[in-house]
Parts: structure tokens; C-alpha cells; sequence
């Protein structure tokens, strides 16, 4: 089975083709294209400008999916996009083109959560959700921080989360703070590597056994009157300092919690996706702090941590084989939200 995956949320225009195969998934292409440029001027994304940017590039996208999957439009046999949570604009864009092609294409159609997306790049390679096991996972990106914990037929449940700020955010909203340029998440984390992260000991919040949740705002805030207090001369000359022990702040706290849960909830496995996973110090933290518990850490590969189409169709791939899709339901589901 050949599948299209769309992934529009947010600020990537992102389209991968998948063979779905007895017992394994091929990545046979993975395209995205990065709004970054559009937004970097604003600081920040500004949806209106994503939703346009997706509108322009979503066809282009396809195509070069096509071509390095070396394929035609007529071989997709299936399609799934992603529905929610993301920027009305910017998922309108990917769910309107979807569902319009799978009409031209006379094929199925699926509307996928973003999330459950991220969880799924982690263990596309195994060709199957972890279907008899409960396992945890946290979800670190920029719009949010999760711990949840999953239950054999796609039961989730909530057991953390950030009360202000995401993961990514603490690091973008920081990054900018040092004068860094947008998103930071990446750039923090090239400069920590030739820096000390001991040179200062910035906030963790809730460090406390009892809650799974976080907050990440008082950082933001502690890093602000930092550079106040130190100035532009002391931050820029000791940029990898601070980089190396923000991340720290970040990373500790997150696999503090991470390892936590999984131990609270008698979980023997734990997945660590979204876009901060990508970040090589929460890694190595987290890959300590597991293995010293027991726990078995399933990270996505690189190129699988930030977001992309790949993700979004695997996720329909496991759901179709546990019989929870259903046709174009989920779609219409979804539009009935508006
Ligand atoms: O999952 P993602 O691509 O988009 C959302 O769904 O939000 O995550 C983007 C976030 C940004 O905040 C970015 O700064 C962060 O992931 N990020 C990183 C790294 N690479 C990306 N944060 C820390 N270290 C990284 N290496
Ligand atoms: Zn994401």
C-alpha cells in the first residue's frame, strides 16, 4: 500500500510517501519546505503568513515527494493529513488539499493528530504500534510539553503538562532574549556544546516528586533579568555559557519528570518525540536517567524530530491496522468541530 502523508500545522509545508509493506514501512521520500525565512523578521510565526506560504508551496512539495519517491500521483493509494491541533488557517490549507485530492484520486482519506504524529516518528522503524505494551511519552515541541501515558488500542491519557510555556518556546522565547535568531531550539543547542553547564543555575520549575507537570515561564523570566542584570557585553562574550546552562535547566527538569512518570506508572518504556527531541544534551540526559531505572528510551531518528508528512501517515498506518480508522469518519469528525 503507497500512502501520502500531509503534515500543514504549522510553519512546515511537509509531504512524504510511505510503502506500507506485511511487517515493515519504507520512507521511499520525506519534503518539506521551512517558512522560517517568512516568519525569522517577525520573531515569532505569524498564522496568516504561514496559511499563505502553505497554499503556494503545498503543490511544489507534492511534487518533488513524487519525484524523489520516483513515483506518480496515480500510484497514492491512500492519504492522510493532519487534522488537529495546529493554526486553523495553516490545517485548513493541508486538509482542504487532501480531501480534494483523494476525490480526484477516487481514494480514502484520513485526519490524523499532530501529536499522536510525533509519537508515531519514534517508532515507524519497528512497522508497528507498541500494541500489547503501555508505555509513556513525552512530547517536547514548540507549542507543546506532554507526558502521556498509552494504553494497548490507542488509549491515551494525560499526566503532565505545561501549565505556561512548551519546551520549544523556552527555548525560542530565550534564544531571543540573548539575541539569538528564530527558533533558537537548534542554535542554543550548537552553541552549549563548547560551553559550561555549570556556569549558572537557571530556574527548575515544580521540581517536585508529587506533580508530572511544568512551566517553563519563570525561566524565561529568570534568563530576562539575567541578561539585564550581566549585559549585552557579558551574555554575547559568554553566549555558550549561558546556552549550555539553559539547556541544562530545560533538559534536566524534562527527563526529571519523564523518568517519573514512567516509574510511577510501572512502565517499562518510554518515548521521547517533537521537535525538542532533537536536542543531543535531553538524549543523553534522558538515556542516562533511563537506563539507570530500567526504562527503555525509543527516540525518532533526526530527521524525524521536527515536523514532517512521514510521521502523519505512519500514524494512520498503525491506526488502520488496529481497525481505528473508519473511511473518511475521522474527517468528517473533525470538520463537525467548526
Ligand atoms: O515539533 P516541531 O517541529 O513543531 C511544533 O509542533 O511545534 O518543534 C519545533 C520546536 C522549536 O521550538 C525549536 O526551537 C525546537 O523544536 N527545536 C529544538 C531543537 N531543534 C528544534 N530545541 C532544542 N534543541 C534542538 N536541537
Ligand atoms: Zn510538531
Amino acid at each position: 500500500m503507497i500512502w501520502l502523508g500531509i503534515e500543514s500545522s504549522c510553519d512546515d509545508t511537509a509531504c512524504a510517501i510511505l510503502r506500507e509493506n506485511k511487517e515493515s514501512i519504507e520512507i521511499l521520500s520525506n519534503c518539506l519546505y521551512s517558512q522560517i525565512d517568512e516568519h525569522k523578521a517577525w520573531g515569532g510565526i505569524v498564522p496568516e503568513l504561514a496559511s499563505r506560504a502553505h497554499l503556494e508551496k503545498i503543490v511544489p512539495v507534492l511534487e518533488q515527494a513524487l519525484e524523489q519517491a520516483n513515483m506518480s500521483i496515480e500510484e497514492i493509494e491512500q492519504i492522510a493529513f493532519t487534522a488537529c491541533p495546529g493554526l486553523m488557517g495553516s490545517l485548513l490549507v493541508g486538509a482542504n488539499f487532501a480531501q480534494g485530492l483523494s476525490k480526484d484520486l477516487g481514494i480514502e482519506c484520513y485526519g490524523i493528530n499532530h501529536l499522536e504524529g510525533h509519537i508515531c516518528s519514534a517508532i515507524v522503524d519497528k512497522g508497528e504500534w507498541l500494541a500489547d505494551k503501555s508505555f509513556i511519552a513525552l512530547i517536547v515541541s514548540g507549542g507543546h510539553t506532554e507526558l502521556v501515558l498509552l494504553k494497548p488500542g490507542f488509549e491515551y491519557a494525560s499526566i503532565g503538562k505545561t501549565r505556561d510555556d512548551a519546551a520549544g518556546e523556552a527555548f525560542d522565547k530565550s534564544g531571543k532574549l540573548l539575541g539569538l535568531g528564530y527558533p533558537a531550539g537548534a542554535e542554543i543547542s550548537r552553541l552549549a556544546k563548547n560551553g559550561n553547564r555549570n556556569f549558572y543555575e537557571f530556574p527548575r520549575a515544580l521540581n517536585e516528586p508529587a506533580s508530572l507537570d511544568f512551566s517553563f515561564s519563570g525561566l524565561k523570566t529568570s534568563v530576562s533579568r539575567y541578561v539585564q542584570t550581566k549585559g549585552k557585553e557579558f551574555v554575547e562574550e559568554n553566549i555558550a555559557n549561558i546556552c549550555a546552562s539553559l539547556q541544562e535547566a530545560i533538559a534536566d527538569i524534562l527527563s526529571l519528570k519523564a523518568v517519573n512518570a514512567a516509574k510511577k506508572n510501572k512502565v517499562e518504556n518510554l518515548i521521547l518525540c517533537g521537535g525538542v527531541s532533537a536536542n543531543s544534551r535531553l538524549r543523553e540526559l534522558l538515556t542516562e536517567r533511563a537506563s539507570k531505572n530500567g526504562i527503555n528510551l525509543i527516540c525518532p531518528p533526526p530527521d524525524l524530530c521536527t515536523d514532517n508528512g512521514a510521521m502523519i501517515a505512519a500514524a494512520a498506518i498503525f491506526r488502520k491496522r488496529a481497525g481505528l480508522l473508519v473511511g473518511n469518519r475521522e474527517v468528517r469528525a473533525w470538520n463537525e468541530l467548526f
